[in-house]
Order: structure tokens, then C-alpha cells, then sequence
């Protein structure tokens, strides 16, 4: 991707989720093939490569990410899941995942390898000392705009990854950016790496100081493809068409554009080209969205200014 820093680059090989010959159990494992799994304890009689996971926030990334992992094979007995809602718990219990309210329910023979932080940013300084016990795990947070500074406030020295996600996790197609401290050894960075890439791709910074622009181009992104789709389809109204078949229209458009950005080996610059004939009727719309000093570059670049603005300010 052009201008992105070299410091974050999508890490496919140190960690990919690999089915073991029971067919349901996975294990991240190097690009040559040996498992990186070694110091996750069992969690099952006859399985040794599951982590064990404890979800402390079962909302709407916490769930699309659970959904992930039991979809890719982690056993569910491996996850303690710390929610209040009792959505999570109806969702969830029936699956086998160990549901409870807070951290004083958890069982004290249950040590997590990873601990995932999923809760409101607002919250997580009431909420994160609790697991401060578990020492030998490693803290795994997507809250936005918290640093790992402020998780070594609360939990002391131990290995923190602060991960940025973004909402097609949902849906398996999410991006993730990650940065890790200095307590993260391998085997630690392979389980993170494992937990998130069964919600999507995962990338790896060594620099912090990115994570507000990351946070405003792939965490907030979504809602500008989503904002494309609603401006488009009332383009399609103000220009003579109804309202349900502009809707549809932009919707299938945006969704079909995005499907095709992810199959093609092509840049999206060639796939706009692609579907521009000179002087035809895409170029005459791309005249105005590209126009000099005033297009949607202009103002694509001033909205993630904004946002990596904002995050700083959230940060404190
Ligand atoms: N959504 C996004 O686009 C996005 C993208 C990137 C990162 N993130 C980060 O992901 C984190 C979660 O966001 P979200 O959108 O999933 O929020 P959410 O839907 O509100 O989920 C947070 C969940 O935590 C629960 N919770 C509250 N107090 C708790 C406690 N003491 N222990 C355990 N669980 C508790 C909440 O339950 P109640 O509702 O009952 O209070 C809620 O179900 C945030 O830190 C956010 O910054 C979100």
C-alpha cells in the first residue's frame, strides 16, 4: 500500500491457524511448518493445542470474535467468557463456553494464555485490574485509544498487545493491526496473531505511534464505505431514481466493489481505471469526485486527520 509506514507490514507467516489431524482443534504454527503452541497448556484430555482464552467483554466486537474462534475449531471448553449482559449467555452457553458475570465467578484452577480485553474504553480502568493475577498470560486489548502504557499502569509487568480490529470482523473480514510490548515473546505474539486472524488479516506495528492514524483509517473506516453507500443511493434519489432501487443499488455496488478489491490481484487505482472509458460517464463523475484541491481525496485526508485528532485527545 502506498505511504504506508514499513514499520507495519501483514505478518502471514510467522502464524496461521492450521487443522489438526482431529479436524477441529487448530494451532498457529510457523511458515515452516513447526507449531509456535508449545507453551499453551492443554485444555482437553487428548487435545494439545488449544489456548485457553478468557473474553472479559462479550459485546459486539467481543462476540464477533468469539463467533470466529469456535468457527475455526477452538474448543469451547478453553473459553471463560465475563459478561454481565445475558445476550452473551443465551448465545453462548449453549455452545459450551463457560459464560459468568465477573472475574470473581472465574474458576481459580483456570489459567488463561491470552486474556482479551473487549470492553468500552470508558470502563476498562475499572474493569482490567481484576486479571491482574494472571501474570503468565498475555493481555490482548482492542479497546481504542487506550496505550500499553496505561494497561502496565493497571496490571503491572506483563505481556500486552494493544490491537486495533475493525467491525467485518463480524463477518471474518476484518483487518487488525497490532503492537506488542516488550514481555510479548513468540509464542505469545503466535496466539494473538491465532485469536485474530480468524476474524480477519492481521498486521503487526512495532510502533505505537501510529495507532491513532491505524484507529482512523481501518477502526473508523467502515463507517465512510458505509457513509459511501448511504450518499450514493441518495445521489441515485436526487437523480430521478426511487428510493428502494437506489438503496439496493448502492448497497449490492459497494458490497460487489469491495468482494472484487479483495479477489483481485490489481490495485484499486487499476480497478478504477478499469472501469473508465476516456471521456465516458465515469470520467465525468470522476472529474468532480477527483477535482483539484476540493475531490474526495481532499477530503478523505482532512476526515482521518480528524479522527487520529481525536484519538490523541482521547487518549489524554
Ligand atoms: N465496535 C467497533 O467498531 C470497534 C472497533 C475497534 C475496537 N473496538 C473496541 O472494542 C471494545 C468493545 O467495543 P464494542 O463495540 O464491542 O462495545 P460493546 O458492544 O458495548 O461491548 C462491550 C461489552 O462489555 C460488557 N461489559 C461492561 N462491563 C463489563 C465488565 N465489568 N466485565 C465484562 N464485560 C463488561 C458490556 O456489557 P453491557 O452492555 O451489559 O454493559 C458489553 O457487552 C471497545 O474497547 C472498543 O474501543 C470497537
Amino acid at each position: 500500500m502506498a505511504g504506508l509506514d514499513p514499520a507495519i507490514h501483514v505478518d502471514q507467516s510467522e502464524s496461521r491457524l492450521k487443522h489438526c489431524a482431529c479436524g477441529t482443534a487448530w494451532m498457529p504454527v510457523t511458515s515452516t511448518g513447526m507449531t509456535v503452541s508449545r507453551n499453551m497448556p492443554n485444555i482437553a484430555e487428548g487435545d494439545d493445542t488449544v489456548t485457553r482464552v478468557l473474553l472479559v467483554g462479550c459485546g459486539k466486537m467481543g462476540s464477533a470474535m468469539l463467533n470466529g474462534w469456535l468457527d475455526r475449531g477452538i474448543a469451547p471448553a478453553g473459553i471463560v467468557v465475563v459478561e454481565p449482559g445475558q445476550t452473551a449467555r443465551d448465545a453462548f452457553a449453549p455452545k459450551g463456553v463457560t459464560v459468568v458475570d465477573d472475574a470473581a465467578t472465574i474458576a481459580p484452577t483456570f489459567t488463561p494464555d491470552v486474556v482479551v480485553l473487549a470492553v468500552k474504553p470508558q470502563v476498562m480502568a475499572a474493569v482490567a485490574p481484576a486479571y491482574a493475577k494472571y501474570k503468565d498470560s498475555v493481555f490482548l486489548s482492542i479497546a481504542a485509544g487506550k496505550p500499553i502504557a496505561f494497561f502496565a499502569g493497571l496490571l503491572g509487568e506483563v505481556a500486552i498487545v494493544r490491537a486495533m480490529p475493525n467491525t467485518p470482523a463480524a463477518v471474518r473480514a476484518g483487518i487488525t493491526v497490532c503492537v506488542p510490548n516488550a514481555k510479548v515473546d513468540a509464542p505469545r505474539r503466535a496466539a494473538c496473531q491465532a485469536l485474530l486472524e480468524a476474524v480477519g488479516e492481521v498486521a503487526w506495528s512495532e510502533d505505537e505511534s501510529q495507532m491513532d492514524a491505524v484507529t482512523a483509517v481501518s477502526g473508523s473506516g467502515p463507517a465512510y464505505v458505509f457513509l459511501l453507500a448511504e450518499v450514493m443511493a441518495k445521489a441515485g434519489i436526487a437523480a430521478g431514481l426511487p428510493e428502494d432501487l437506489a438503496t439496493r443499488l448502492a448497497r449490492a455496488t459497494v458490497s460487489g466493489s469491495g468482494d472484487l478489491l479483495r479477489a483481485s490481484a490489481e490495485s484499486s487505482e487499476q480497478l478504477r481505471i478499469n472501469v473508465t472509458s476516456p471521456g465516458g460517464t465515469t470520467a465525468a463523475a470522476l472529474a468532480v469526485l477527483m477535482a483539484e484541491g476540493k475531490g474526495f481525496q481532499e477530503l478523505m485526508t482532512e476526515a482521518v486527520a480528524a479522527a487520529a485528532k481525536r484519538g490523541k485527545e482521547l487518549a489524554g
